[in-house]
């Protein structure tokens, strides 16, 4: 095993059509106009000596060592920043650019402390490496003279140091936060002998920086860089993989020595990533060697008794057993099974399998029904595919993003990156979103049009801005008339027509000016390309599939679906929300989308399975709960997902486990669920198994172990105990296999390979014998269902209505430094960022009930109350508040109700009608989780493992 070293061609690849050949020291080379003398060396196998040049950034021309002699020129221009010209002939290495060079780096040298060999960089300082590659042999100035070798460090980033004496000013860091991240959190103060790189005059933790770790992979010393390599030393081999938090899905290459991460370094081949990341995937990995993590099995008769650990064998004969005898007492149907999207394709597809197959029953659902399950229904019902329709890459080509309850600066860092860069380029932004988020204004980026439309009212204003498109001619005609279905179109023309649907009736409805939902149409039908970006902020609410219908519908008026540029694009949650919902995990559909009622499809699977399987659909997660506070669903196996805390009206979800006989939880900690479980089995993180993700991108991407299993047994491979142990045996030796059975069955998956994924990177399903190396843009030429089918959308105001007791409305969403229930970012360093949610407070709110700054408020609705600290904040329009839900303390989903999407039962989270006062005491939920948490994670024979 070795350690993957990137080459660095030190500019970035240019994409002129147009070539130019050039000769490098003699030799010919041809290359793209525009490219660099340096990056046409480096293609040639020619190292140009450099510092300030590396292929993430632009060119800046400041260190000098870079330069050449051209034939024809005068002096010795640097390589970096001259672009390939017909015929040049260019010389790298002559004694004269030896003699320059050697006299920049003894400069640099003269004021750089001489500890290479106790520097944590040794072997990785690209400085070092330069004093090498130019022969430097000795420092003539001395160090007596001025320096900054005293210049104190910053150590407060919990991740990285900033050590300002090994500092070169080459600038790169700035770059980095410039260029690739968008943040502009650094800068050069001073100038000549006094520059110095600064985090806007505070220190890192208190600067605008997000922790990206851009700027630490671009510094060429050992000034910016991980405090993991400084504590452990230099990583001896990597294996790439993919990011287990967010549905980006970048890739990484996870660095180590023997079994132990050193770091986790963003890979620059990664499609999705292009060798960017966030603090979550950067950084927050610390969660896999945590204390709390679980290796043991456990088992336990009642919730009330301590854990016993057992072996695997008893853990998962006993939990069969009880499966078993349940099936036998209260019928087949009484047991299910939930998938998890932070889980592996290939285990989700196990769990289904085990569900489908193994128990005879249709109960299997997964946590994507809480977030995307509208966007499943809506792609489907509108263009015939169940997936968003781009690359993230497609970005690049957008003349008009609008963005709706999203805040991908948060939640899908790494693409808001990629999507601010695009904007600092000229396209055009709207914003639609209660909350004045960051994308609305931050550094280099403004919004054209900020909406900020009132919980609930998404379906109100998409068609107000499609009556706009309608009312004043701006359909794209023929394209409609080319690929849409005549009547439908024509029957949806007419509706949003109706003056009901009028920007100015809609105004009282959306609290949107109607002349700004006017000139927002009329930019994204008439702006050139345009690109919807949707997140939870769409889909989770009472008509979260008509949403994204409506949004559907507006796209393919305007014609902005089937090319670069344009689509309708969801923003995924979890890494692996699309594939779990691939892999069959709803209750009515097998992988792939197909109905459980198809005949054809149904006998295909069992005749791969060899079993009969039934074709009416399950239980979906919300009706289990019903069933079991009925006493007809007693025993759920539940992998990866903490039901507890993720799902809405927790009353609601904890009453329904608490009624069943047997809950099987597999996971890395005893999560809020764990306390209402009979079985634990220690699940596996994603650096520790095989398999494959599935992006937001439809992007498979390989999931490679880096090192062996902590409890023993891969995720994919507890299933299979369990399933052998219930009397369904699936035999597999290693996740390829199955994936080559999903690709048997999966007409979308066909030409899946994990031997193609190694080879092309990453795979973008339909991958098949039409796209045998995948299809980053779907609905060319045609949609998927064949014509597009335009859909009404009546808007419904949503039963949640705010009154006398509970007079504003909550949304929730998630922050940068934590992801969704906290399982796994709580226990890093991240949590220097966000100790506690907060309730974000409109200051007129906040005055009228008399509440400042950091009070304790108790956030009551008709479901339940907690307790939790006040934000005033002017993001927040007068009206609605907001939370995040990621610590279990908190309990969010106490106070949401069980309203959900009409078509796919998809809670809303998005509106509730709540009060807030202010209180000196934590709430009776409150309370009483403390105690119910104490007493149900107890393990015998250890001190208190859940506190
Ligand atoms: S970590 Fe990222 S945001 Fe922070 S200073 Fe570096 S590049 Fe900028
Ligand atoms: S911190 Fe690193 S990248 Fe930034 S200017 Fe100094 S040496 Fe260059
Ligand atoms: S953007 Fe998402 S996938 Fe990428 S590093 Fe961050 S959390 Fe991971
Ligand atoms: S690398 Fe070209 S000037 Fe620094």
């Amino acid at each position: 095993m070795t350690l993957i070293k990137e080459t660095d061609y030190g500019t970035p690849a240019r994409n002129a059509s147009a070539s130019v050949t050039l000769e490098i020291d003699g030799k010919p080379v041809t290359v793209p106009a525009g490219t660099s003398v340096m990056r046409a060396a480096v293609e040639l196998g020619v190292k140009v000596p450099k510092l300030c040049a590396t292929d993430s950034l632009e060119p800046f021309g400041s260190c000098r060592l870079c330069l050449v002699e051209i034939e024809g020129r005068k002096g010795t221009p640097a390589s970096c920043t001259t672009p390939v010209e017909p015929g040049m002939k260019v010389s790298t290495q002559t004694p004269r650019l030896a003699a320059l060079r050697r006299g920049v780096m003894e400069l640099y040298i003269s004021d750089h402390p001489l500890d290479c060999l106790t520097c944590a960089a040794n072997g990785d300082c690209e400085l070092q490496d330069m004093a090498g590659a130019v022969g430097l042999r000795e420092v003539r100035y001395g160090y007596d003279g001025a320096n900054h070798l005293a210049a104190e460090k910053d150590e407060s980033n919990p991740y990285f140091t900033f050590d300002p004496a090994k500092c070169i000013v080459c600038s790169r860091c700035v770059r980095a936060c410039e260029e690739v991240q968008g943040t502009f959190a650094l800068t050069i103060d001073g100038r000549g002998f006094a520059s110095e790189v600064s985090a806007g005059g505070s220190d890192f933790l208190d600067s605008e920086c997000v922790s990206c770790g851009a700027c630490v992979q671009a510094c060429p010393t050992a000034t910016l860089i991980e405090k993991s390599v400084i504590a452990q030393g230099q990583p001896e081999h990597s294996v790439v993989t993919t990011c287990a938090y967010c549905g980006v899905g970048c890739a990484f290459k996870a660095e180590l020595q023997g079994n132990d991460v050193v770091r986790m370094v963003p890979f620059k081949d990664g499609k999705a990533n292009h060798g960017h990341s966030c603090v979550k995937g950067r950084f927050a990995w610390g969660y896999t060697t945590h204390k709390d993590r679980i290796l043991k099995p456990m088992i336990r008769a009642k919730i009330t008794d301590p854990w016993r650990e057992v072996s695997w064998e008893e853990a998962i004969g006993h939990a069969a057993s009880e499966f078993k005898r349940i099936q036998a007492r209260y019928g087949r149907d009484s047991v299910g099974g939930i998938t998890s999207s932070r889980c592996t394709n290939e285990e989700t597809y196990l769990v289904q399998k085990l569900v489908r197959a193994g128990f005879g029953t249709n109960n299997v659902d997964t946590c994507a029904r809480v977030c995307h399950s509208p966007t499943g229904y809506g792609l489907k019902t509108t263009l015939g595919t169940s997936a968003g329709t781009q690359d993230f890459d497609s970005v690049e080509h957008a003349d008009v993003i609008l963005v709706i309850g999203a805040n991908p600066t948060d939640a899908h860092p790494v693409f808001a990156s990629h999507m601010k860069r695009r904007l600092r380029e000229g396209a055009k932004l709207i914003v639609a979103d209660p909350r004045r988020i960051d994308l609305v204004k931050s550094p280099h980026v403004e919004a054209d049009y900020h909406l900020p439309l009132l919980p609930g009212t998404n379906v109100a204003l998409i068609n107000a801005l499609a009556h706009v498109v309608v009312t004043e001619n701006l359909v794209d005609e023929a394209y409609v008339a080319e690929r849409c279905e005549k009547d439908a179109f024509e029957t949806w023309r007419r509706f949003v027509a109706e003056p009901r649907n009028a920007p100015e009736a809609m105004e009282t409805v959306t609290g949107v000016k109607a002349a700004d939902i006017r000139g927002a149409a009329r930019l994204y039908a008439t702006g050139g390309n345009a690109a919807i970006y949707y997140g939870l902020g769409v889909t989770e609410h009472s008509q979260g599939s008509t949403m994204v219908m409506g949004m559907a519908n507006l796209a393919m008026a305007t014609g902005n679906i089937g090319k670069p540029g344009v689509g309708v694009n969801p923003l995924r949650g979890q890494n692996n929300v699309q594939g779990s919902c691939d892999m069959g995990s709803f209750p009515h559909e097998f992988p792939g989308y197909r109905h459980v009622s198809e005949d054809a499809v149904r006998e295909a699977f069992e005749e791969a399975w060899h079993v009969a399987l039934q074709g009416e659909p399950g239980l979906r997660i919300p009706n289990m709960f019903d069933a079991a506070i009925d006493g007809t669903f007693k025993g759920l196996y539940v992998q990866g997902e903490d039901i507890v805390q993720s799902d809405p009206n927790t009353h609601h979800v904890t009453a329904g486990l608490a009624a069943m006989e047997c809950v099987v939880v597999q996971d890395l900690f005893l999560n809020e669920t764990a306390s209402y479980a009979h079985v634990f089995l220690p699940g596996s993180t994603f650096l520790e198994k095989d398999g494959t993700f599935t992006n937001a991108e439809r992007r498979i991407s390989r999931v490679r172990k880096a090192i062996p299993p902590k409890a023993g047994l891969a995720d994919w491979e507890i299933t299979l105990a369990l399933s052998k142990a219930l009397g369904y045996e699936m035999s597999y030796s290693h996740p390829a296999e199955i994936m080559a059975e999903i690709a048997r069955l999966t007409p979308t998956f066909k030409g899946v390979t994990y031997e193609k994924i190694d080879a092309l990177g990453s795979l973008q399903w339909p991958c098949n014998d039409k796209a045998p190396t995948g299809t980053p843009t779907m609905h060319v030429g045609g949609f998927v269902r064949g014509k597009g089918l335009f859909m009404i959308t009546e808007y419904i105001a949503t039963d949640e209505r705010t009154g006398p007791r509970f007079p504003l409305l909550l949304t929730t969403g998630r922050i940068l430094s934590q992801y969704n229930v906290g399982a796994q970012t709580l226990r890093t360093a991240n949590v220097a960022w966000h100790q506690e949610d907060l309730l974000e407070i409109h200051p007129f709110d906040a005055e009228h009930r008399g509440i400042r700054d950091g009070d304790l408020v108790a956030l009551a609705s008709r479901a339940g109350e907690t307790a939790l600290r006040a934000r005033i904040s002017e993001r927040m329009q007068p009206g609605v508040v907001y939370t995040t839900f990621h610590h279990p303390g908190t309990g969010a989903n106490v106070v949401t109700t069980e309203f959900s999407d009409w078509a796919t039962s998809c809670p809303e989270y998005k509106v509730t009608a709540v009060e807030v006062r202010r209180t000196n005491r934590p709430s009776e939920w409150q309370e009483r989780y403390r105690e119910t948490r104490r007493e149900t994670t107890r393990i015998l024979g250890a001190v208190d493992a859940a506190e």
